[in-house]
């Protein structure tokens, strides 16, 4: 953690601003804990990104949320080209105070340096690769910026590090250990297979009930049933017999190819709490 650490505040000096991507369905939990003291005064611009595969109205009361906290903040699908292309204007316009200093010094306008930051899974390659166009090398999951890098070219007006920061994820909390490890953040190995179906379960019967029941063919009845229960009643029904471990990766890879619909699973509502 501390040389993640380092190694990102030496590349910072190099940049104008940091985009800052978190997951759309996370919006707290896959936030670095650290970040707001390694990033420090450092321009920023939020990226909420997987937006396509987030719960539209939360995403806009999250993106408020850090509008009122004094943040830039774009929801982004790093995977489309329309919406990444939003990110220099965005950054322009955080970076607008600093522009025009320079045009009232006289010095000649030169293209936004950046470099992008999150943990890992974030979409920090996969937006690279659309800013830049072209395949970029994958970096891993390592924590901290490969040395040797270079700046990849986004039109004339933007240049990023070609190698993202990767800073470790919140891991004190259970609850958010689980709904990482639900959308792939972490490594799933670290937690009972059946214990995060369960948990994704209670909250879709909680929070998205309608997609839940769609998607598993559940009578209302099935629906309101014990959570053990439900995940018997959705192992029998796919035919898995009783292998409810084999259930609960289905459950989960479901979730995270999209199947049973856009979730957010920080609610904004919970937020106080
Ligand atoms: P990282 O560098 O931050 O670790 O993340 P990376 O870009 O590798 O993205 C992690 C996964 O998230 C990839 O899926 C990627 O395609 C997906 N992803 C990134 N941005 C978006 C987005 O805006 N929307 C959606 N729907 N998915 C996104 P994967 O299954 O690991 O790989 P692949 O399916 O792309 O091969």
């Amino acid at each position: 953690m501390a040389k993640a650490r380092r190694e990102v505040s030496e590349k910072l000096k190099f940049v104008d601003i940091v985009f800052e991507l978190i997951d759309a369905r996370l919006p707290l939990s896959s936030r670095n804990p650290m970040l707001d003291q390694i990033v420090q005064q450092k321009p920023r611009l939020i990226l909420l990104n997987k937006a396509d595969l987030a719960d539209p109205i939360q995403t806009n009361l999250w993106v408020n949320y850090f509008r009122e906290q004094g943040h830039a903040v774009l929801a982004l699908t790093a995977k489309e080209d329309k919406s990444v292309k939003q990110i220099v204007p965005a950054s322009k316009k955080v970076l607008a105070e600093k522009i025009a200093r320079d045009k009232e010094r006289g010095l000649k306008p030169r293209a936004i340096r950046a470099m992008v930051l999150g943990i890992p899974n974030v979409g920090k390659s996969t937006l690279l690769n659309h800013l830049a166009g072209k395949k970029v090398a994958s970096t891993g999951n390592r924590p901290g910026v490969t040395k040797g890098q270079q700046w990849l070219r986004f039109g004339s007006q933007l240049e990023l590090l070609d190698t993202p920061g990767i800073l470790w994820p919140k891991f004190e909390d259970p609850e958010v250990g689980k709904k990482l490890a639900l959308t792939g953040a972490i490594k799933d190995d670290l937690l009972h297979l059946d214990d995060l179906a369960l948990y994704q379960l209670s909250f879709f019967s909680r929070f998205y009930p309608e997609q839940l029941k769609e998607r598993y063919k559940l009578t209302d009845d099935e629906l309101f049933l014990e959570l053990p229960e439900l995940l018997m009643v959705i192992t029998k029904k796919r035919g898995f017999k009783d292998d409810y471990e084999r259930a609960s990766e289905m459950l989960i890879l479901e979730l995270r190819q999209g199947r049973l619909g856009r979730f957010t699973l920080d609610r904004f509502e919970e937020l106080s709490e």
